[in-house]
């Protein structure tokens, strides 16, 4: 079991690796190291650098609505109290003071609201049970949520001010109407990087700032070390002593060749994780979600306008059940004018031969900076978001999809975290991961909670959280699917360059 004494390793700087180690300083933990074969310093989380991890991304939809789990909706809550103080403190600080590319006009979290839309004229039931639940336990957050189609809500959100207004009437068109839901004004987005834009050396006005660099300035600040880039963050295998009565993990071994000692080894390697400890496929599993962008070109001053976070919110859409289900949303621009789109109604694999177990097939992430890189979308998830964002905005149809990105969740078997000491090496092995599509907004909190179950401090998040693995016969996520499931990306179809214009009146 750690302590303050401990020398700890945190393998991965994404937002489980990050949020980790400055709980763990802050904490009075002494010597902790994170390493990532990411080189952060040089380029600031930026997907369009060199980044592949799910934390390294434009912008996260920040929501505190989880229905019926209560220990998520707090959990958001205190994490959204941290990210108004971030904002708070960037904005007080001198601008020698902070990180590169951060200024002290940066926000981290803004707060431009969520609508939360779905097919069909009746408020659905998971819309229902999560305005009711905040109602009961959150009731000052309530009266920030405003549902489409009623008479006392309109007028309550007339009374927020013009630009609240019009982002509950901006999707009253779509679909002669025919659509439920509710805008979330106490919800919004997390700023993860800014895309090195286009039209860079035009814009060098615009900030560029980054919740996940914010977060590593602090960690230098509480005394993390870092070790990152290839080949001496990149980390090859764990080093297992399995000399005496019970394995031991030791340390790690870099693709330096390099050894480094240590009493505890965080694996926090998002959908990487399973590549180090083989033993966890069965308990995260690598999914792939279809992300889309449209860079409005900057004579396009009307659409820039329309789209800005002032006027526009965050939207999720929700359509039909099972596997035809269309469950995807999408983000105000950017300030280089980017529009992000995301779609994950079925959640493909990528099944390969285990790195260090080649009879083990584990699903394992494919992105345009991996060995076997894709610069695609499978055409089903392009195709069912040409459909609906067609619908939604048809003014963005004649510019089309500019770019793409598979972006890498870690599915657990219950959308739950994984978080607790790996079974079978007596507390030196610990995994911090099972993002399940929701971690990212929790990165000032999380590690607050990680540090009780390193510490064994039992606490609401102890049952949740604890090593668990596919139960046979049962539904598990799709984790109990394996490598012959059908969403193995094998069996799908990739789009082609044409597939990302619109033509809206071609058929499915
Ligand atoms: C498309 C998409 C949309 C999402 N939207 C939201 C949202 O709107 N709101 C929200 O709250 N959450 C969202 N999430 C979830 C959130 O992004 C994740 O939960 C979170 O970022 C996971 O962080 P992580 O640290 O576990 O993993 P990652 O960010 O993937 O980090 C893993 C790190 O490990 C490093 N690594 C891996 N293997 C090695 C190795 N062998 N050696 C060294 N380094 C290694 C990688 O370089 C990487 O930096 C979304 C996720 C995806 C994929
Ligand atoms: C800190 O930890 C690292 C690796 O975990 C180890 O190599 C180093 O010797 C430790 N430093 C001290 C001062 O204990």
């Amino acid at each position: 079991m750690s302590s303050p004494e401990s020398n700890v390793i945190i393998v991965g700087g994404g937002v489980f690796g990050l949020s980790t180690a400055l709980w763990l300083a802050r904490g009075g933990y002494k010597n902790v190291t994170i390493f990532d074969r990411c080189d952060f310093e040089k380029n600031h989380y930026n997907p369009s650098n060199g980044c592949d991890g799910a934390s390294a991304d434009i912008n996260k939809i920040f929501r505190a609505t989880y229905g019926s789990k209560s220990h998520s909706q707090d959990l958001a809550l205190e994490a959204r109290d941290i990210w108004l103080e971030w904002n708070q403190a960037i904005k007080n600080s001198d601008p020698s003071e902070l990180p590169d590319p951060l200024t002290p006009e940066d926000e981290l979290l803004t707060l431009c609201g969520v609508f939360h839309l779905a097919d069909g004229p009746e408020l659905i039931d998971l819309y229902n049970e999560n305005l009711r639940v905040m109602g009961e336990t959150a009731p000052s957050f309530r009266d920030l949520q405003f549902v489409k189609n009623s008479d006392s809500d309109e007028r309550r959100v007339n009374s927020l001010g013009p630009n609240w207004a019009k982002k509950y009437h901006r999707f009253d068109t779509f679909r002669d109407g025919r659509t439920n839901g509710f805008l979330d004004a106490g919800s919004g987005i997390t700023l993860a990087d800014k895309v090195m834009p286009r039209f860079f050396f035009y814009l060098s006005w615009v900030n560029f700032y980054q919740a996940c660099v914010y977060a590593r300035h602090i960690c230098l600040k509480a005394g993390v070390k870092f070790i990152l880039g290839r080949p001496q963050g990149d980390i090859k295998s764990l080093i297992v002593d399995e000399s005496g009565s019970s394995k031991r993990v030791t340390g790690i071994q870099t693709q330096d060749g390099l050894r480094h000692n240590a009493d505890l080894v965080i694996v926090a390697c998002g959908p990487w994780s399973s590549s180090l400890i083989p033993d966890a496929h069965r308990s995260v599993e690598a999914t792939m979600g279809t992300v889309m962008f449209v860079d409005v070109p900057s004579d396009r001053q009307d659409l820039r306008a329309r789209f800005h976070p002032d006027n526009f919110p965050v939207w999720r859409f929700l359509e039909g059940e099972g596997d035809s289900a269309y469950e995807g949303g999408g983000f105000p621009i950017t300030k280089e004018g980017r529009i992000k789109f995301g779609f994950r109604a079925r959640k493909f694999t990528n099944f390969q031969a285990h790195p260090s177990q080649e009879s083990l097939k584990i699903s394992t992430p494919r992105t345009k900076y991996s060995p076997n890189p894709i610069n695609t979308v499978p055409l089903y998830g392009l195709k069912q978001m040409k459909r609906v964002i067609g619908g939604l905005f048809p003014e963005l149809t004649e510019i089309g999809f500019t770019d793409s990105r598979l972006c890498w969740y870690t599915d657990s078997i219950d959308n739950e975290f994984v978080i607790d000491y790996v079974p079978g090496y007596s507390d030196s092995l610990f995994i911090c991961t099972g993002g399940s599509g929701h971690g990212f907004k929790f990165l000032p909190i999380l590690g607050k909670y990680v540090k009780n179950q390193l510490e064994r401090n039992p606490d609401r998040f102890t049952p949740l959280w604890k090593w668990r693995t596919v139960e046979e016969g049962k539904k598990c996520n799709g984790l109990e699917e394996g490598e012959t499931g059908p969403r193995d990306m094998s069996k799908l179809k990739l789009a082609s360059p044409h597939d990302f214009h619109f033509r809206i009146n071609s058929p499915l």
